[in-house]
């Protein structure tokens, strides 16, 4: 006779005690205050999707900036500018985080939620489609960390710049190359699958590059690709 629980049980157990780990980590070594809550508030308030990067995640992107000795960060997509607040926590007090988002809408709530979180010294939003903004970096190139988290399609031409804006030892980290699996699917389903599929392809293609990727969302689901510039 088996003690094995039913299936059913035993995932809904393992599902509780996942989300415990989670709670728990994220308590302990990814606390929000009230800016960070103040961003999620006002986006939801502004009709913004709830996409913004994990608590854990923003942790992450401060330990990788301050391993790096960021004081140059680059971030292509800003959402609301959570992940912004983030990262410029990360920065000495005249480094510079430059973000670049799309929707005018969007960018106003970005300059708000960076003077709530007292970072509007040291992070600006600038308004248009990356591709078009991005020429105009190469003069405050090089940057130490840049992030990507916009539309995915994009993501390989945005690796291009990345690299072309970063230096040896530079770190260039993406959000959402794992969707839910769907990026190792061939053909790709979906528009966002097949760039970050390209996008994973090609930083493993690239012999400038050292790269990793980890599940690391609320999920499991979806992740970062993180590489450093030989
Ligand atoms: C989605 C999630 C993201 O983090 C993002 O940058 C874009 C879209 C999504 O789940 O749809
Ligand atoms: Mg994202």
């Amino acid at each position: 006779m088996s003690t094995a629980l039913p299936g059913d049980d035993q995932m809904r157990q393992e599902a509780q005690a996942r989300a415990r780990i989670d709670q728990e980590l994220r308590t302990r070594f990814a606390p929000e205050d009230d800016a960070l809550r103040g961003a999620n508030d006002r986006a939801q308030a502004e009709g913004l999707p709830a996409i913004q990067i994990s608590p854990i995640q923003g942790k992450l992107l401060q330990v990788l900036a301050i391993a790096c000795g960021a004081r140059k960060i680059l971030e292509i997509g800003s959402l609301a500018g959570y992940s912004g607040v983030w990262l410029a926590r990360a920065l000495p007090s005249d480094g510079r985080l430059i973000t670049l988002e799309v929707s005018a809408k969007h960018a106003a709530v970005v300059r708000q939620t960076f003077q709530n979180a007292n970072v509007a010294d040291r992070a600006s939003v600038r308004v248009g489609p990356a591709l078009e903004l991005l020429p105009a970096l190469i003069p405050e190139a090089p940057f130490d960390l840049i992030f990507i988290d916009a539309d995915k399609g994009n993501y390989p031409h945005y690796l291009d710049w990345a690299i072309r804006l970063g230096r040896p030892g530079t770190i260039i980290v993406a959000d959402n190359v794992i969707r839910g699996g769907r990026a190792f699917q061939v053909p790709p389903p979906d528009e966002s699958a097949a760039g970050a599929s390209a996008y994973n392809n090609k930083v493993l293609a690239d012999q400038r590059l050292v790269s990793v990727a980890i599940p690391i969302d609320d999920r499991g689901m979806d992740g970062f690709a993180i590489s450093v510039i030989r």
